[in-house]
């Protein structure tokens, strides 16, 4: 059978390549926990977590698209493949490293206790036989599921945290645990809930960091080298003053 003679490869054009696409991650992050990450009222999600993670990626060079995720969901949106990352105030534990890969920690938080102002609650353990609002799967319901064992009636849980603060608001539970950013801002923006916060030493010291899928290194790696300028360059800083002050 004859071949046939090849066409020609057409003569190179003189132009600048195309530059390649900025990446495009999709970030899921459970935005009803202000400071950290809420929406505004046009819609749009903001915060401390949402502007670090912008200028990481700025400095690594991708370009990230945030999606409301139920917290309930998100690891396993991120395990699924359908968030490449995870940003939402999420302490790095021992359990969670075993289905996820986190970044070098971004943020110290701890649990803290929101009662009423009139409250006699003064430490964590009096919480033991008390009703406490907790977000589902959080470090605040592992907490108090330990205070309280497994099988504790007395645990209310929420979907949203601000749920669970609402219910102290009308009475439905004594107690609130929850992130020590989150309660304080709470406390703070609703006056008219009358509420007052007790720490407690006994709450062991967290650490947030950016969640993305076991194994995924080459994202990893991206989001610590971005984490890391950010850090060295002051960005960092000038986000952590604007939402906490210096
Ligand atoms: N830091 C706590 C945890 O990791 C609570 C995080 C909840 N975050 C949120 N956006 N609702 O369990």
């Amino acid at each position: 059978c004859g071949k046939k003679e090849e066409a020609p490869a057409p003569a190179p054009v003189a132009s600048a390549p195309a530059p390649a696409p900025a990446k495009v991650y999709v970030v899921g992050t459970d935005a009803a926990y202000a400071p950290f990450e809420s929406q505004n009222e046009k819609g749009e999600i903001v915060g401390f977590d949402i502007e670090v993670v912008q200028a990481i990626a700025k400095k690594a060079g991708f370009e990230v698209k945030f999606v409301n995720t139920p917290w309930e969901g998100i690891f396993n949106a991120l395990g699924q493949g359908d968030r490449d990352l995870v940003v939402s105030a999420v302490t790095i534990t021992e359990e969670r490293k075993g289905t996820m890969d986190f970044s070098a920690p971004y943020f110290d938080a701890q649990q803290l206790i929101a009662v009423k102002e009139t409250s006699k609650v003064s430490k964590f353990a009096d919480l033991k036989k008390l009703k406490v609002g907790v977000q589902t799967g959080t470090t605040g319901d592992e907490a108090v599921t330990k205070l309280q064992g497994k099988t504790s009636t007395n645990i209310k849980r929420f979907e949203s945290t601000p749920l669970a603060l609402k219910e102290l608001e009308a009475g439905g539970v004594d107690a609130v645990v929850a992130d020590n950013g989150v309660v304080i801002h709470y406390v703070a923006n609703n006056p008219g809930g009358k509420f007052k916060t007790v720490a407690d030493k006994e709450f062991v010291p967290e650490q947030y960091g950016i969640a993305v899928k076991k194994g995924n290194t080459e994202l990893l790696e991206k989001i610590n080298k971005g984490l890391a300028d950010i850090k060295a360059d002051g960005t960092y800083d000038q986000i952590f003053t604007k939402y906490f002050g210096a």
